[in-house]
């Protein structure tokens, strides 16, 4: 049973991604300390809030059940009534979609099943008219193996692609063990016949890693994003590019060494001069900003990735705080509020972090982290909207969870899509696991919990579609959705659309300092912002039920809560909280 739910764990890529050896202390890094003054620097990137679309389960526009680019360009209106300043779109180019366009198989087309040049063309013109920023995925520690360079690659040993990607010859015995994120046997060197050597690959096998050491490989990376930046897009994220660099000796490493895979695979040798290389050579001449997804072990790692004096990317987010509750265990507030604020001081004189509780890797935030039961959806809904739009760092919010969209819960293995979900399941099952075991925890845990397409309307299949959805569509779409909550002024959405524009009025909540407060409580998360002479309480009761929390001495409210996901408010030395309330105030 409980190898079940570790086997599960890992192979979603999700507490792996995140976990590592990041030290227990707290950082000692002085949160009271000015910002630097290189680094005080307002820039729109810190200010934005990111709203990150899943394009195949967004809208679609042809009836096959798959979300595409008309589709979302016809929820332009919608996105600008949101007041995001930024879309992340996930992968849109040439896919065989092994892993829903993480397998990229030509990075200058659009995937057919997405639309065409022009459609993409006409969607970024759509939301600059509006002034909404585009970012795009940036997938470069692998491709597809359907991409050309892999084919020429594989075609012969002395192929001018060969070098692009990781090779070992089988005549130099079986390569030293590398575990795989997706592979069905775990194992990330696959043999292939035809050259009688194994590729490298760290997700699936059709996922080859490509080589970073070669400098063609790197001009010909260069090369694809000038392609997309001289269309016009603002920025990249960088896909899983904290395992890009590898050690090509390939060494042993120890036993069990995949428990801890961040130490292994992140930051290979020579990862920071690629990146500066990078930088130097491309993001420099752009006007844009970069995220690496994942930043490493730990906080000193994740701070080479975006001191601004290092000149590599803008920002990079951890995997700490939402992988909670990942594994068999639930999270607990207290060890969530204690890697927050840990990572918050380790950044608060320099570098930059994201904020987010949701998106296409993870169940959904309301299931997790908050409680989906119908009673307490919406509130605990908006106290997470809360947390995410009053942290330091910029807002990562996944699309759906404005609407308080929950996990699926599907009970056959039938039912998932998800590369992770189903490869995980076929091996255990060759191995005689605990199935059932692993589909409860699925339940709680797979990505497809995430990927279920958006909530629309009433109406047949959401409004999503007229077809056959690619993947279910959750059966509670008749009472959550858009069209409901556009309407109702104590919707879910209309308090995501209130906390933007509270975010954007005052900017204490962007750049003033962030000290927890009472961090010892299992129930509450409080926490002020400071700048100047501006000072705000946050106050989240993470839990359904009624709570009560004395205001620390010298705290003195100043007025009535710029948000507040109850109707009514009193003020007083002990504040009476309701279940998942979330209060934002105004200080002395
Ligand atoms: C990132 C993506 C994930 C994908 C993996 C491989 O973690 O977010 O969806 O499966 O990289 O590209
Ligand atoms: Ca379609």
């Amino acid at each position: 049973m409980r190898n079940a739910f570790l086997l599960l764990a890992t192979a979603l890529l999700l507490t792996l991604l995140g976990c590592g050896d990041s030290p227990k202390t707290v950082d000692k890094s002085p949160s009271s300390a000015k910002p630097a003054a290189s680094d005080a620097s307002n820039t729109w990137w810190k200010e934005t809030v990111v709203y990150q679309i899943y394009p195949r389960s967004f809208q679609d526009s042809n009836g096959d059940g798959v979300g595409d680019l008309r589709g979302l360009t016809s929820r332009l209106d919608y996105l600008k009534s949101l007041g995001v300043g930024t879309i992340w779109l996930n992968p849109i180019y040439a896919s065989p979609n092994d892993d829903n366009g993480y397998d990229i198989s030509d990075y200058r087309q659009i995937m057919p099943e997405f639309g065409t040049m022009a459609d993409f063309d006409a969607l970024l013109k759509g939301l600059h008219q509006r002034d909404i920023k585009l970012v795009m995925d940036l997938v470069v520690n692998h491709s597809s193996d359907e991409h050309e360079w892999f084919k020429q690659a594989r075609s012969s040993r002395t192929n001018p692609y060969r070098n692009y990607y990781h090779w070992w010859p089988a005549e130099k015995g079986k390569p030293t063990p590398r575990w795989s994120f997706f592979d069905v046997n775990s194992d990330a060197w696959k043999y292939d016949s035809l050259t009688n050597s194994y590729y490298l690959h760290y997700f699936s096998r059709k996922q080859p890693d490509l080589n970073w050491e070669n400098p063609k490989l790197r001009q010909e990376v260069y090369q694809l994003m000038r392609f997309w930046l001289d269309k016009g897009i603002d920025g990249f994220r960088l896909d899983a590019f904290q395992f890009a660099a590898k050690d090509t000796t390939f060494p042993r490493f120890p036993a069990g060494y995949e428990k801890n895979i961040i130490k292994y695979y992140g930051h290979g040798p020579h990862l920071h001069d690629y990146l500066q290389e990078m930088n130097r050579e491309v993001l420099s001449k752009y006007n844009v900003m970069t995220v690496a997804e994942g930043a490493g072990s730990g906080p000193s790692d994740a701070m080479l990735f975006v001191d601004p004096a290092r000149k590599e990317l803008n920002m990079a987010y951890h995997f700490e705080g939402v992988d909670l509750g990942n594994g068999p265990k639930l999270y607990q507030l207290r060890e969530f509020k204690r890697i927050y604020t840990r990572w918050d001081s380790a950044f608060a004189t320099k570098g930059w972090l994201s904020i987010f509780l949701g998106n296409h890797d993870q169940p959904r935030m309301v299931s997790k982290f908050g409680d989906d039961s119908p009673a307490f959806r919406a509130p605990s809904s908006k106290l997470l909207t809360t947390f995410i739009l009053t942290m330091r760092g910029t807002p990562y919010y996944y699309n759906g969870d404005e609407l308080g969209m929950t996990n699926i819960k599907f009970t056959s293995i039938n039912d998932y899509r998800d590369v992770a979900t189903r490869n995980e399941y076929q091996r255990l099952k060759a191995q005689g696991g605990d199935l059932p075991a692993f589909l409860t925890l699925a339940q709680r845990v797979a990505r497809d919990n995430g990927r279920t397409p958006y909530q629309w309307d009433a109406s047949t299949n959401a409004g999503f579609t007229t077809g056959t959805p690619w993947l279910k569509i959750n059966p509670n779409y008749p009472q959550v959705n858009m069209a409901v909550e556009d309407k109702d002024p104590n919707s879910v959405l209309n308090y995501f659309r209130k906390a933007i524009t509270t975010r954007k009025q005052h900017k204490v909540l962007v750049y003033g300092q962030y000290q927890v407060l009472d961090e010892a409580n299992p129930h509450i998360y409080a926490y002020t912002r400071t700048q100047g002479n501006e000072k705000v309480l946050v106050v989240l009761n993470f839990s359904s039920e009624p709570r009560k929390w004395a205001l620390p001495t010298g705290l003195k409210l100043n007025g009535e809560p710029w948000l507040n996901n109850y109707p009514t408010f009193a003020p007083a030395a002990t504040l009476a909280l309701q279940p998942w309330q979330a209060l934002v105030v105004p200080l002395h």
